[in-house]
């Protein structure tokens, strides 16, 4: 006999039980089967439900549990259809006639799926009578015969009542109209924090939808003003809103954010350092084209310029960064006169006289001379505070650390988009420059970084790179100096070192082959889109997501290109529902309306509102190209902040 209390415990139907065993609006898919424990349960589908797409759905059932009962979700991955008599030998001699067996074929047919448990929810009942629902984990395997259920949003809600403040939704469950539910937590304490940093990677082929993913994780966690949000994109696609599924820049702003914009080939500058400049001649092609051909010779030519540039800036009592207009002429003048410097370049005579007579015809032509010079402010640009062409320049460090100098750490940070594309300039297509520069975006994270736990503080920011694989390395080897490979193992050393400062770092790139492998094994949370399919790839997808049927769920994605549809496989802590790591299968919304509809603080009412009530401007949200808003969020743009 059961007690008052126990009777209770099983029977009371609260709101969240209410939902789940409604009857009228629940989808029977199937009842659980045989074998079954507590990770993978065998569902045999029920006739009902046989034409309708199963493989991908997420289903639910309810089971008594411990006195009380217990709600197990999860994705089904993989459905199979047997019948006993084709698989009979004498029948198949008549199925080689006619093609099928008459009252057997498909009428015999019995569909079994495979369900594997994502997660479990204790629903029961607190002293005051009240209903509660808690994560739990299947204590034992379900009896056969319990129903099965396709989810929908309400139950989803349901479950989820106590996380809903910090729910996102990023798309829909996988092959299903119902939202997935996403929770994106900043890097802080405190509400909607994880109370550490976590590294996240987003894979996929190119046009599988990686730079739009982020594009809505980027909206997602600007939710969190406190979060300061780095984006270093490799080309004009993020910082002119061009061709992502939405206009992000309006979006964010709407959302109450502030968004800042540096292009890096007219509005940004490095630290004060001639003999970082000196070094960026070579990568300019300046020593070459002034006749220094050699790797070797050319190092040793850096230190000679970086003598001689100083020199001629002590004696014109200027820095780097206000070098005089003449300062090329100055330097080769001097060159030209210090026979020890070009001794040091080339030993032998005959080279260094030759040398010598190239800088004199430098000197004495003009349009050899424009041409060199091109180089030099090519590099001598990047230094400046006014630079050749007249911009003004807002130093890379100032940069980086007003992301993370909020006062407080629940201070609203920026959100800044740093354009290294380089669009203009003559290292438009220099990887090499654009590494350097990201290492010292990377140095000054790392060093800022360190300053503030001194300090007893933490980042709280999250620095997302796209287009990794342009200027990361997947392997570090010791003799390799060229910048690409000194950038990786600086990567491979911050994705070690920075979690601690609350500093997250987001890659975003084709291939798993790509990225250092000890960068992979960092990342917590990973996006896995449309084309990691090929052989080694595909082990490596292996290694990290290790379930079976969950990869071949994946393998059955589809390409965009075919059906503009942007399927993702969801690895780590990215969601309530993923707690026991189990992967999630997520359709992204292709359309911003969706996303607005379904996550009310980006303001999606079609009134702009910011959250902080600072008065955004109310704007319509243009089509796909999203130049109404790349103009005005250009007017609105906040002045460099030297
Ligand atoms: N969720 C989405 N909804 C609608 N359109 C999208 C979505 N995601 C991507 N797209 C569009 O699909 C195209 C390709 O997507 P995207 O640029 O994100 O690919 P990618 O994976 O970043 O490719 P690459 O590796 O070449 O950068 C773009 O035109 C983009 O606007
Ligand atoms: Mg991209």
């Amino acid at each position: 006999m059961l007690t008052t209390s126990e009777a209770n415990r099983v029977n009371k139907r609260g709101k969240v039980l209410s939902v789940l065993l409604d009857e009228m609006r629940a989808n029977p898919i199937g009842v659980v089967g045989s074998p079954s424990d507590t990770t993978e349960i065998t569902i045999d589908i029920l006739e009902s439900a046989e034409a309708q797409r199963i493989r991908g759905q997420m289903v639910y059932l309810v089971l008594p549990h411990d006195g009380c009962r217990i709600a197990v979700i999860g994705q089904i991955s993989r459905v199979e259809t047997q019948n006993r008599w084709h698989q009979d030998m004498a029948f198949r001699g008549i199925i080689k006639r006619q093609g099928s067996l008459p009252h057997l074929s498909e009428r015999a047919d019995v569909r079994t799926a495979t369900l594997t448990v994502q997660a479990a929810f204790t629903i029961d009942v607190d002293e005051r009578d009240e209903e509660f629902c808690r994560e739990d984990m299947l204590g034992t395997s379900p009896g056969t015969g319990a129903r099965v259920y396709a989810v929908r949003d309400e139950v989803l809600s349901a479950l989820l009542e106590r996380h809903k403040d910090e729910l996102v939704y990023l798309g829909n469950v996988f092959g299903t109209p119902v939202k997935m539910p996403f929770s994106l937590r900043h890097f802080g304490k405190g509400a909607g924090g994880a109370g550490e940093a976590y590294h996240i990677g987003v894979f996929g082929k190119t046009g599988s939808g990686k730079s739009g993913l982020a594009a809505y994780v980027l909206l997602a966690y600007a939710r969190h003003k406190q979060m300061g949000l780095l984006f270093i994109v490799p080309q004009g696609q993020f910082s002119s809103d061009r061709d992502l599924p939405f206009p992000l820049h309006l979006a964010l702003r709407r959302a109450g954010r502030e968004v800042r914009v540096y292009k890096l080939a007219t509005q940004v500058r490095l630290r004060e350092d001639a003999s970082q400049f000196a070094e960026l001649l070579r990568k300019a092609n300046f020593y070459r084209f002034v006749g220094i051909k050699n790797p070797e010779n050319q190092e040793i030519a850096v230190e000679v310029v970086y003598a001689c540039v100083r020199k001629a800036l002590t004696e014109a009592k200027a820095k780097i960064d206000t070098a005089p207009a003449d300062l090329m002429r100055t330097v080769l003048t001097l060159l030209v006169e210090d026979s020890k410097a070009l001794e040091r370049i080339y030993t032998g005579k005959e080279r260094r006289e030759q040398l010598a007579e190239r800088f004199r015809s430098l000197l004495s032509d003009p349009d050899d001379f424009r041409d060199a010079e091109i180089l030099w402010q090519t590099a001598l640009d990047l230094f400046q505070k006014v630079d050749s062409k007249g911009n003004e320049r807002t130093p890379l460090w100032n940069i980086v650390s007003s992301l993370i100098a909020g006062a407080s750490e629940t201070d609203s940070q920026p959100i800044v988009f740093l354009d290294i594309s380089g669009e203009g300039t003559a290292f438009k297509d220099d990887e090499e420059i654009k590494a350097l520069l990201l290492k010292e975006i990377a140095t000054a994270l790392d060093v800022e970084g360190g300053k503030a736990f001194q300090q007893g503080r933490r980042l709280n920011c999250l620095v997302a790179l796209d287009e990794a694989h342009r200027y990361v390395r997947a392997y570090t080897r010791g003799d390799d100096a060229s910048e690409m490979a000194q950038l990786t193992k600086k990567f491979v050393d911050a994705v070690r070192t920075t979690r601690k400062y609350g500093l997250g770092y987001m890659f975003i790139t084709q291939t798993l082959a790509s990225l250092h492998r000890e960068i992979i094994g960092q990342l917590r949370l990973n996006a896995f889109g449309f084309g990691l399919t090929m052989g080694s790839e595909l082990g490596q997808l292996e290694e990290i997501v290790g379930d079976p049927e969950a990869l071949s769920l994946y393998k059955s994605f589809v390409d965009p290109q075919s059906n503009r549809q942007f399927p993702f496989m969801f690895t780590g802590p990215a969601s309530p529902l993923s707690f026991t790591g189990m992967p999630l299968f997520v359709q992204m919304f292709t359309k911003f309306d969706e996303f607005a509809a379904a996550n009310p603080f980006v303001g999606g009412s079609g009134e702009a509102h910011g959250e902080n009530g600072n008065g955004t401007v109310p704007v319509p949200f243009t089509t796909s190209n999203g130049f109404e808003s790349v103009e005005l969020f250009q007017k609105t743009r906040s002045a460099d902040f030297d």
